[in-house]
Order: C-alpha cells, then sequence, then structure tokens
C-alpha cells in the first residue's frame, strides 16, 4: 500500500481530486468506484471546481457507487442517488446514461444485486475505485464479520452505523433498517483502489488498517492483499503511533 500522509481534511481533498482527474484526463474510458458519506466531499467539491474552471471531460467516465439504502426514493435527499447528483453529477458532463448506483427499490433485492455485478464486469470491471473507512473498518457497508468473499449484497445495518448516519435523518426510526453494497470480493476486484482518511476519529482504524492482521472482524484489512492500494491520510488519523 502506498501511504500519502497530508496535513488536514482540504489537502487529502485536493490531492484525492488531483489523483483522479489526472486518471480521468489520461484515458479514453474509465470506470470509477465511487463512494459517499463525509469523507470524499471534498474531493468531489475540487472535482466540480475543475471541471467549471478547466472543463475537464467526463463523457468517457462510467461510474459505479458503492452502496445504497433499501427503499429510500431516488428523489429522497438522505438517497445516496440524491447526494451523487447534489455533490457531483449535477455540475459535471458525465452522462446521466453512465452513472450506477444499486437499485434498493427493486422489486427482488437478491436480483439487483447480481444485475449489478454483472454489469460492472459486462463494463469492463472498476478501474479506480474510492473507498472511504468506517471507524469499525467497514467498507462500503461490509460491517465486521463479513466474509472476504462477498460479492454485491443485502445487508442489515448495524445499530452503531445506523446511529452513526442518523444526523442526516429526522430521527432514528426513518434510518433504513437494510442497504445494498457492493461485497467485498467486488471491491477487490477494482484494479485500483484509493482510501481516503481524515481525523481522530479514523485513527485507530487506519492504524489496524496498516500495521494490524488480515481479520474479517476488520473488513478493510482485505486491501492488505490488494496489489494496488493507495492511501491518502491526513495526520490526525495517522495519530495512533504508525511507523510508515
Ligand atoms: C460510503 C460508504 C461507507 C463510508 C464510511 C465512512 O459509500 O460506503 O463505507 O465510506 O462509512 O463514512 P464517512 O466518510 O462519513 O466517515
Amino acid at each position: 500500500m502506498e501511504v500519502i500522509t497530508v496535513t488536514d481534511y482540504n489537502e487529502m481533498s485536493i490531492q484525492a481530486a488531483e489523483y483522479i482527474i489526472s486518471k480521468v484526463r489520461s484515458s479514453n474510458s474509465i470506470n470509477l468506484g465511487l463512494a459517499t458519506g463525509g469523507t470524499p466531499l471534498g474531493l468531489y467539491k475540487y472535482m466540480v471546481l475543475d471541471f467549471q474552471k478547466n472543463t475537464t471531460d467526463y463523457r468517457h467516465v462510467i461510474s459505479f457507487n458503492l452502496d445504497e439504502y433499501v427503499g429510500l426514493s431516488e428523489v429522497y435527499p438522505n438517497s445516496y442517488h440524491y447526494y451523487m447528483k447534489e455533490n457531483l453529477f449535477n455540475h459535471i458532463n458525465i452522462l446521466d446514461s453512465n452513472v450506477h448506483l444499486p437499485n434498493g427499490n427493486g422489486a427482488s433485492l437478491q436480483k439487483e444485486c447480481a444485475l449489478y455485478d454483472k454489469l460492472i464486469k459486462e463494463c469492463g470491471g472498476i478501474d479506480v475505485q474510492v473507498l472511504g473507512i468506517g471507524q469499525n473498518g467497514h467498507i462500503g457497508f461490509n460491517e465486521p464479520g463479513t466474509s472476504f468473499g462477498t460479492k454485491t449484497h443485502v445487508v442489515k445495518l448495524t445499530e452503531s452505523t445506523r446511529q452513526a448516519n442518523k444526523h442526516n435523518f429526522d430521527n432514528l426510526d426513518e434510518v433504513p433498517t437494510h442497504a445494498i453494497t457492493m461485497g467485498i470480493q467486488s471491491i477487490m476486484n477494482s484494479r485500483e483502489i484509493l482510501l481516503l482518511a481524515s481525523g481522530t476519529e479514523k485513527s485507530t482504524a487506519i492504524y489496524k488498517l496498516l500495521q494490524g492482521d488480515l481479520n474479517e472482524q476488520f473488513p478493510a484489512s482485505v486491501l492488505q492483499l490488494h496489489p494496488n492500494v493507495t492511501i491518502i491520510v491526513d495526520e490526525q488519523s495517522l495519530s495512533s503511533g504508525i511507523s510508515i
């Protein structure tokens, strides 16, 4: 794993944006795996600013998001569909037809999961997957104990994840109980992974990712097996005494 240490969240976001933008500019066709949450907001902000200033072209980009809640309409502000439109897709020239998120409203969720993996494969796989990391080491919605062999699947959200995501909703009852997430195997199939982390609350997770054991109880540890992972972290998230 290549670790790039930066001073703070803003610098992490700038470096991540430069990383993704240079990949987009230097390819004729690229499949990006995208994440939601607080961590990539700065990355998306700088991608949008770059688009406004330099008109970087996204018409050849195909995107696949990691996850989506079950049962939230795409127009509901807390859906990840809405988040992606608000923070990125509405502000760059990516084609609507090239944007993909798991469908948490399908009649058969199992079928939706299988279709998602099939579609990723048919499009040639993911070139660069952007990841955040949960404090408990989750990637996507793959919580501790998830098998490293999982493909896209439906998950029952843990109480701690629902609590962590509660601030976006009016109350805990409104937080969905289930989500669809790309599985750990689906994430590992990406040719390249860019993981971002910022803040002291991520420092234990980053410590375990870099220096802990490979263990399904800490899902992100699977990245130790991936041949092409870049991690951009700020000094606060490296504060658990890591030597790199
Ligand atoms: C988001 C996702 C999650 C987040 C993780 C960190 O699509 O799959 O795994 O990356 O929960 O969230 P933040 O960035 O809000 O700390």
